[in-house]
């Protein structure tokens, strides 16, 4: 197409800014063939600023095409995250002409307010679209829900409740998340709360999602809560828990205390799920930075990048439910060519790959292997390192010596650490997708996850596989390389 995708670091398989900053992934909606992604922009800096809604549109959750702006700040303040649904029976009387309406529900976040030094500066507000998502109309009766006096009171995600025929609406008020109705998607009544001595709170609660899924391999349908938080992730700064738990209409219950993280990495916040996709599909879509140093990482036009879209399954381990997540199928069908094919490494050996193409490519392999490490190497001899360790039932990634780390102090202080726990197979499928400034790490369908942004001064070219297992072989199934989306 153009050549702005080309700089150094630019994502090629992964969603981008043409220019400019990029946060949250927002208003994620499937519509009239079209799905459509909107995100937290700022068009003037490559830093966070008054936030705008960016717009791209895809009709495979693959390939993206650039959409103009779609929501500017008012005079009510900033748009912050949100969500978007189809009203299919016009409940909100925003249509004409038998016309479903696309309408857009966020948080407003006034600066002034804010300075004021008052708590209710953040609202939330509506707008809808009558030409799928082409044009937007702002709400004269905005805000819809006022804020009595909690400072951090946002990110409202809103879908059509089958059973209760209403709108419910989960947002986040500082530790915890609230639960709302509506008839009409203007009017909202508060239901409930959920969360204040549950999960994680090493920081504010951000970007909820309530949705149900079906326990895979058996009838039970259980409710799941995504709550991004930050700081407290696992491994510092921002990170994305959730619950497992039961949805009544009006109150979500989880017998869940602990924490559970549906990725290790630093890399994956703010990640919400598309509404209105037919078929059972949940799929996922994270913002690949991290509050810790997002505004920093080395790119000059734009900065930061999507993962790649998700399939959420739920997975019933022993007594306890885990959420995967999984790249779509059709992320797997960029694949091009093969740049090796069925490579074993014994236990006890080691095995160099030259690899043209690395930098952007589709990585599986397949082991019983319990301890073993992968490098991925260049000429300068950085180094991204991946190991699993069974002494310490861990999977790392050491990211330190990757690259370009020292643009911030915390994005090369340490390795990064998972458990190894909750997997469903002994032999477990590995599949790595590295693109020109990230790498994503999934174990066992996804049971397992690790998202992290990378900076390599030139390509890694080399993949250095130790395998220091006394018994099993490591086998790369493939290495294919990936075709650039844009
Ligand atoms: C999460 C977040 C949201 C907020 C938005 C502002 O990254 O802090 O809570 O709505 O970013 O851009």
């Amino acid at each position: 197409e153009e050549s702005w995708y080309k700089e150094e670091y630019r994502p090629q398989f992964h969603f981008s800014p043409k220019e400019k900053w990029m946060n949250d992934p927002n208003g994620l909606v499937f519509n009239q063939g079209v799905y459509h992604l909107f995100y937290q922009y700022y068009p003037e800096d490559i830093v966070w600023g008054p936030m705008h809604w960016g717009h791209a549109v895809s009709e495979d959750l693959v390939h993206w095409k650039h959409k103009p702006i779609a929501l500017y700040p008012d005079e009510h303040g900033y748009i912050f995250s949100g969500s978007a649904v189809v009203d299919k029976n016009n409940t909100s009387g925003f249509g004409e002409n038998g016309e479903a309406p696309l309408v857009a529900i966020f948080t407003y976040h006034s600066k002034e307010g804010e300075e004021a030094g008052r708590m209710d500066f953040q609202t939330q507000g509506v707008a809808y679209s009558l030409d799928n998502g082409n044009t937007w109309n702002k709400y004269e009766g905005n805000p819809i829900i006022q804020n009595d006096g909690i400072k951090d009171f946002r990110d409202p995600k809103v879908f059509w409740h089958e059973s209760s025929q209403s709108w419910i609406l989960t947002l986040v008020a500082g530790d915890h998340a609230k639960f709302y109705t509506s008839k009409n998607l203007k009017d909202w009544t508060y239901l409930s709360d959920f969360g204040k001595s549950q999960g994680a709170h090493g920081g504010v609660w951000e970007c909820p999602d309530l949705f149900p899924l079906q326990v895979d391999g058996s009838e039970e349908e259980k409710w799941v809560l995504i709550i991004s938080i930050n700081p407290g992730a696992p491994n510092g700064g921002s990170g994305t828990q959730y619950f497992v738990g039961d949805f009544d209409g009006k109150v979500f219950t989880s017998n869940q205390k602990e924490p559970k993280w549906l990725d290790y990495g630093t890399d994956n916040y703010a990640g919400v799920t598309y509404n209105n996709v037919p078929g059972n599909g949940r799929f996922f879509i994270g913002w690949m930075s991290n509050w810790n140093y997002a505004q920093d990482t080395p790119t000059k036009k734009w900065r930061s990048a999507m993962t790649v879209p998700r399939k959420l399954s739920l997975h019933k381990v022993v007594d306890d439910y885990f959420l995967a997540n999984y790249p779509i199928d059709k992320i797997s069908d960029l694949t091009n060519s093969t740049l090796v094919n069925e490579v074993e490494v014994a236990a006890n050996t080691s095995d160099t790959l030259q690899v043209e193409g690395l930098n952007q490519s589709e990585i599986r392999l397949r082991t019983a292997a319990k301890n073993f490490k992968l490098l991925f190497k260049n000429e300068l001899d950085e180094v991204l390192v991946l190991s699993m360790d069974s002494k310490n039932q861990v999977f790392t990634i050491d990211r330190t010596l990757s690259g370009k780390v020292d643009f911030q102090e915390d994005f090369g202080a340490k390795k990064h650490v998972a458990p190894l726990k909750g997997m469903k197979e002994n032999v477990l499928e590995f599949k790595i997708l590295m693109d020109w400034s990230s790498m994503e790490l999934f174990v066992d369908q996804g049971m397992l996850s690790m998202t992290e942004q990378i900076f390599p001064t030139v390509p890694y070219h080399t993949l250095i596989i130790v395998n220091e297992d006394e018994q099993a072989p490591i086998v790369i199934k493939s290495i294919k390389r990936m075709e650039s989306i844009w």
